[in-house]
């Protein structure tokens, strides 16, 4: 879910409407604002898109310049205008929106009916919003202010869960409260303007200056001034970021989704994520952010990976590329397995979180487990500020620039080289020589360049994607480090195409996929060059024999003759440190113009959010 809150000089409505739109990748449900004027505060709240509540927003056309606004990925109660945020408390005082779970609402709630409170809706929301109200009536020191704060901070000690909140009051009418655990929520510093939001595309453009709020934090903002003090009421110096992309970069362009423009922009967002991290003799990566002394990097003797999602997948392509040239056992778990499942690590095992948002809070939750074990952790994330990237022991950025397109893709690319280069770093240490390392060097700085190749391929890929676009079952098989690849192919199709997908290497397919196989279920096959190439040519013939179809996607060159599949899509023979990112860009293309030909709404597939910040 994404909040928006704006306190200054200008019509708070347009802002918060601009806001929602930046953050409606977190969550499109439903979405609803809240405004306050001469002590009253009007919500207007609609399910479906951002656009719809701004309909009804522009018609009314509030002066107002303060309001809180919200859009929703739903996790408790159903899609609806009740269930959408803000809530206003049962007395009309206050309204909130609120990111995360409360899990003890159940309890806090027949405590509430109790003294006489009355309730709307069944969310863990409203009775968040109908606490604070309630103790805010309960407070008798100091003015309205410094009451809110007081009944913010002290619901917060009473309420079990994750939030982000922000909450206006009726007496309180140039205030904004907000206050995170669990939830990311971050300040917008402006001129004569403050704003809080989930995250920064909400106020990028206003302003670059950010202050990111820690768990435990509560934030006031006015029009000119904003304190920070934690919940057991220390006040906290505030630290003010700049926010290193600009606007622009988030814009649409020439393109017509935000996924296409993101595969596109691939080349520059490798250029970005490897640009200063080369030795200077072209030997090695060196990462400024990785702070552990060379003794530490030797001990090392096994590393762990934690993630969800696509980048689970880079996850599995860097246990492929670290075991190879680094020789390091790595394993690699889903966060939120990982979590609950007390797995047995060694005391020289090194954990890697990787998160492209740097909020999913499974991704964040095995941080802290493993942290709390006595682990270094470190991180790669695209989310400079963010809350893994302010957790973990250290990392590395990935600098692909803001990703709005639910479905990652540049993010993902740009994980994988990262990875790539981590293997070359710790392989260097170890037993990877000069000449190897060069080589891998050279072969990442081509990266941006062979990938433009692929890319300009496009128009053939459209076409097959438009040829294929009808079925509803389709196989995607790769080997070795192609099979993460496969795995990312399927999961890409799946998200924004709903046609059902699975990825398998392609020597497990006649262990049981294969039943499947039929003229009804196309395969695409990874099929690079090198030493399992013959055995995947196998694999094509295993599921032609059967009827189905193979899409190719081969670096063979002649080694790959063309009668060998239906269609078949060629990518450049490169160093094996590239192969999994040169074979990622035709399965991107391939999944963007399917969904495109059926129709679906490719940046906001449904049920998906971008960065998921419940568990
Ligand atoms: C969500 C998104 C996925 C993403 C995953 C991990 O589930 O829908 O596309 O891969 O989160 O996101 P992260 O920001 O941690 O990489």
């Amino acid at each position: 879910c994404g909040i928006v809150g704006y306190v200054g000089k200008q019509k708070a409505s347009a802002i918060l409407v601009e806001g929602l739109k930046r953050l409606e990748y977190r969550g499109y449900d439903s979405a609803g604002i809240a405004l306050l004027e001469n002590n009253d505060i009007e919500v207007m709240k609609k399910t479906g898109r951002v656009q719809n509540v701004a309909e009804l927003i522009y018609e009314r056309d509030m002066g107002s310049q303060i309001g809180i606004s919200h859009t929703r990925w739903a996790t408790h109660g159903e899609v609806n205008d009740s269930n959408a945020h803000p809530h206003m408390s049962w007395n009309g005082k206050l309204a909130l929106v609120h990111n995360g779970v409360i899990e003890n609402y159940e309890g806090l709630r027949r405590f509430l009916e109790g003294e006489g409170v009355e309730f709307l809706s069944e969310t863990d929301t409203e009775v968040f919003a109908n606490l604070i109200a309630y103790h805010y009536d309960k407070e008798e020191e100091g003015n309205s202010v410094d009451r809110l704060l007081a009944a913010v901070r002290h619901s917060t000690t009473l309420v079990e869960g994750t939030y982000g909140i922000a909450v206006i009051c009726t007496d309180c009418p140039n205030d904004i409260i907000g206050a995170r655990k669990g939830s990311p929520l971050c300040l917008g510093v402006g001129n004569g303007e403050n704003m809080i939001a989930s995250d920064v595309s909400a106020f990028v453009g206003r302003t670059q200056n950010v202050v990111y709020l820690d768990d435990g934090q509560i934030v006031h903002i006015s029009e000119d001034d904003f304190s920070i003090s934690t919940i057991g009421r220390e006040s906290v110096d505030p630290v003010i970021n700049q926010i290193d992309w600009k606007i622009e970069q988030a814009e649409l362009g020439h393109f017509t989704h935000y996924m296409e423009k993101e595969i596109f922009e691939q080349p520059t967002a490798l250029e970005n994520s490897m640009r200063g991290r080369f030795s200077d003799d072209d030997s090695t990566a060196k990462f400024g952010g990785l702070n552990l002394d060379p003794v530490q990097w030797r001990q090392i003797d096994r590393i762990l990976f934690c993630a969800c999602g696509t980048t689970w997948h880079a996850c599995l392509t860097a246990e492929y590329l670290i075991e190879k040239y680094a020789r390091i056992p790595v394993e690699v778990e889903y966060a939120s397995e990982f979590r609950y499942r007390n797995a047995p690590l060694d005391k020289n095992t090194l954990v890697f979180v990787i998160s492209q948002s740097g909020e999913t809070l499974d991704t964040l939750e095995a941080l802290r487990e493993a942290k709390r074990k006595g682990y270094i952790v470190l991180g790669i994330t695209n989310g400079v500020g963010s809350s893994i990237a302010r957790e973990t022991d250290g990392g590395i950025y990935q600098h692909a620039g803001p990703e709005i397109g639910v479905a990652s893709t540049k993010a993902f690319t740009s994980q994988i080289l990262l990875s790539g280069m981590l293997a070359l770093h710790l392989g260097r240490m170890r037993d990877l020589s000069f000449g190897d390392g060069r080589e891998m060097v050279a072969a990442f700085r081509s990266l941006p360049g062979l990938v433009s190749t692929v890319l300009d391929q496009a128009d053939k890929i459209k076409e097959i994607a438009e040829k294929y676009a009808d079925f509803s079952d389709f196989l995607f098989l790769g080997r070795q480090s192609m099979f993460p690849i496969a795995l990312e192919g399927a999961l890409k199709l799946k998200e924004i195409s709903y046609i059902h997908a699975e990825g398998y290497p392609a020597g497990e397919m006649k262990h049981g996929p294969i039943a499947l196989i039929s003229e009804e279920c196309p395969s695409v096959i990874l099929s690079p060059h090198g030493d399992t190439l013959k055995k995947v040519i196998s694999n094509i013939q295993e599921t032609r024999a059967r009827k189905g179809s193979v899409i190719a996607i081969t670096s063979a060159g002649k080694d790959f003759p063309q009668d060998t599949a239906d269609e078949i899509i060629h990518i450049p023979q490169a160093h094996d440190c590239i192969m999994p990112i040169l074979a990622t860009i035709p399965l991107q293309l391939l999944a963007y113009y399917i969904a495109v030909k059926r129709g679906c709404d490719v940046d906001k597939p449904r049920n998906l959010a971008k960065s998921v910040t419940v568990e």
